[in-house]
């Protein structure tokens, strides 16, 4: 089988993830999760929230997918946001020209190359088109971008498109968010919810889908006096692959702490640093294999238009006996003030926050008072304009106002202005506080991503009993099942099924089986990576206990009855593990 089709394979048989509208021959990038991944892909969500919301302390908001067409053309999506296509010129199949780079030399991140270069080098290396196998050399590489568009009403009148990052949500709502926050900085905000991206052409299953799960941190900082709580992460150590590093000859990935990265201007921004060490740690609690595992930073050709700095975590999710596939399961950059700015002169509304100082400050402040008697007559309809220019130079570069005349510029015209008729003076006033547009630094995870790198780093094969077994070594937190409930003989089948009741009633995901052979029942629920499966057998009648076994090592205890839905509940919360259950003696 090809990279990824075991668990492919086995993701639709036992019902995780498949392609979804099928019997109408599918879409590709639309993906269903079936029980067993809706409840691993829930139980990642609330993990995420658990951290990134609630002990954070956070605030999540749930906005609309759909957004009006002015919310993008402040954000800067309907211009730049692009990826690199090229049509093959037989089949007329349409390719994402950088990844076909990527697949035929040794370049990593074509993305952050100019799409003239991108179109030299499908020729220079005989790119054929994926589909046809005819070359596309010569064939132009575009822009295109990935934004579903729709329209809000009937007719066409209002468009609309569909949000390609959960951001946005909360950029714009950002005037009343801040309210909440009291309009103290800083303050955090996370939504997880769908976005959505045309995407040339999706390819690995969850890897790559035109409509996925983002959940985001957008948080809102003071750049000038908010400092992450780096000591909380400090000894975190992060696997970095600096953009320095990718460039140099012999690369490599660097490991430092968390403090060390900071010190040593590694990773330049000390919030972004904090979220390293965040995410680092949250990855390992849901069950990503570190070893697998970098924080890879964006070369500067391929940042998003409204990035600063941006590191990737990336996980390797080849399956045992595959060649390495690494892909972006999250993406940390630091906005600065980019998209608050760019709403702010677009929308009409505040999106800064007024920073009361502890004092009152005296300031000496450039003004104006322009004589209109003089402007009125000499400027006419461009008057206001003039007082306008006038007062932003005065603010900006009060020394112009120096000599005998001032020049300022008015719809492309300079125009000339006698200083004694601006009223230019420099006053002092007394300030309690200035508005202040926040900086954001955003986490931003892709939960789609994030669950096929959870159940590729689970899965497993070996042998038991001298059969050969699939698994899938979930973390007891995010498996969907916690518990599977075996009556070993007919006449327990009540009580088993009594127990079973009483597991769910305390909150354990717990699942009920008496059908076949014992062996194949713990297969069944190996294979959807259930980490534990109870067994009632004919000594629970005497002494009202129970066997547990543990799915990783098939080791077996028994526990009464009495104890075992708190026993699993530390396990699953990872309270206890399974080598500190002991069986008792035997009354
Ligand atoms: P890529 O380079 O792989 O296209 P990206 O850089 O466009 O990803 P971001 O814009 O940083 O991704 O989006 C944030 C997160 O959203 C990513 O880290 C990823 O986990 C997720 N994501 C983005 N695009 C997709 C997609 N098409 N399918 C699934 N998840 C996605
Ligand atoms: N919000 C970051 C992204 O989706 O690119």
């Amino acid at each position: 089988m090809s990279d990824g089709d075991r668990l492919a394979e086995l993701a639709k048989r036992r019902g995780f993830y498949f392609q979804s509208s099928e019997p109408y021959g599918g879409a590709a990038g639309f993906y269903t999760f079936g029980p067993q991944g809706a409840a691993v892909k829930h139980n990642v969500e609330d993990a995420w929230r658990e951290r990134f919301t609630v002990r954070e302390g956070n605030m999540e908001i749930q906005s609309p997918t759909v957004m009006p067409e002015p919310v993008f053309e402040a954000s800067g999506h309907l211009d730049t946001f692009d990826d690199m296509i090229v049509e093959c010129a037989d089949c007329g199949s349409s390719h994402r020209a950088d990844h076909l780079v990527e697949d035929h030399t040794d370049i990593e991140e074509a993305e952050s190359l100019p799409g003239s270069e991108v179109e030299d080098l499908i020729a220079d290396n005989d790119v054929a088109c994926p589909t046809c196998g005819t070359e596309l050399a010569g064939r132009p590489v575009e822009d295109f971008n990935l934004m579903f568009q729709t329209n809000i009403g009937p007719g066409d009148a209002q468009p609309g498109y569909l949000r390609p990052e959960t951001a946005q949500g909360i950029f714009v709502d950002v005037p009343r968010l801040k309210e909440y926050a009291r309009n103290q900085l800083p303050f955090g905000v996370t939504q997880i919810g769908p976005a959505y991206r045309n995407e040339i052409s999706p390819r690995g299953g969850l890897k790559r889908l035109r409509e996925f799960t983002q959940a985001e941190l957008e948080l809102f900082v003071d750049p000038q006096e908010d400092e992450p709580p780096l000591a909380e992460v400090a000894d975190v150590v992060l696997p970095l692959y600096s953009a320095e590093q990718q460039q140099a000859e012999d690369g490599e990935i660097q490991e430092l702490t968390v403090r060390e990265a900071v010190d040593e201007g590694v990773v330049g921004e000390p919030w972004i640093a904090y979220y390293l060490g965040v995410g680092r740690q949250w990855y390992e609690r849901i069950g990503v294999d570190l070893d697998r595992f970098r924080y890879r930073q964006h070369l500067s050709g391929e940042r998003a238009h409204y990035a600063s700095d941006c590191w990737d975590a990336e996980a390797d999710v080849s399956l045992p006996g595959e060649d390495p596939d690494w892909i972006e399961i999250t993406g940390y950059a630091y906005r600065s003030d980019y998209d608050l700015k760019k709403h702010a002169d677009h929308a009409d509304d505040e999106f800064s926050v007024f920073k009361q100082y502890d004092e009152p400050v005296t300031v000496e402040r450039p003004t104006v008072d322009p004589d209109m008697s003089y402007l009125g007559p000499a400027f006419g309809g461009q008057a206001q304009a003039v007082v306008d220019a006038l007062a932003d130079l005065a603010a900006n570069q009060p020394d112009a106002f120096e000599g005998d005349e001032v020049t300022v510029e008015v719809d492309g015209e300079n125009v000339t202005v006698p200083v004694e008729k601006t009223g230019f003076a420099v006053e002092e006033q007394t300030e309690h506080g200035e508005h202040l547009t926040p900086h954001v630094v955003e986490p931003s995870f892709g939960v789609d991503r994030v669950v096929y790198t959870v159940l590729t780093h689970a899965y497993r094969e070996d042998e038991v009993d001298g059969e050969p077994r699939t698994y899938l070594a979930l973390d007891p937190e995010v498996a969907p099942t916690t518990v599977g409930v075996f009556p070993l003989l007919d006449d327990l089948e009540g009580r088993a099924r009594d127990l079973t009741e009483r597991l769910r009633a305390n909150g354990l995901p717990a699942t009920y089986d008496d059908s076949g052979s014992i062996g194949r029942r713990y297969r069944r629920q190996d294979e959807i990576g259930t980490p534990f499966c109870v067994t009632l057998d004919e000594r629970t009648p005497e002494d009202d206990t129970v066997t547990i076994r543990d799915r990783d090592t098939t080791d077996q205890v028994r526990v009464p009855v009495d104890e075992l839905p708190a026993v699993l509940a530390d396990l699953r919360a990872g309270r206890r593990s399974f080598e500190d259950l002991e069986t008792p003696p035997r009354a």
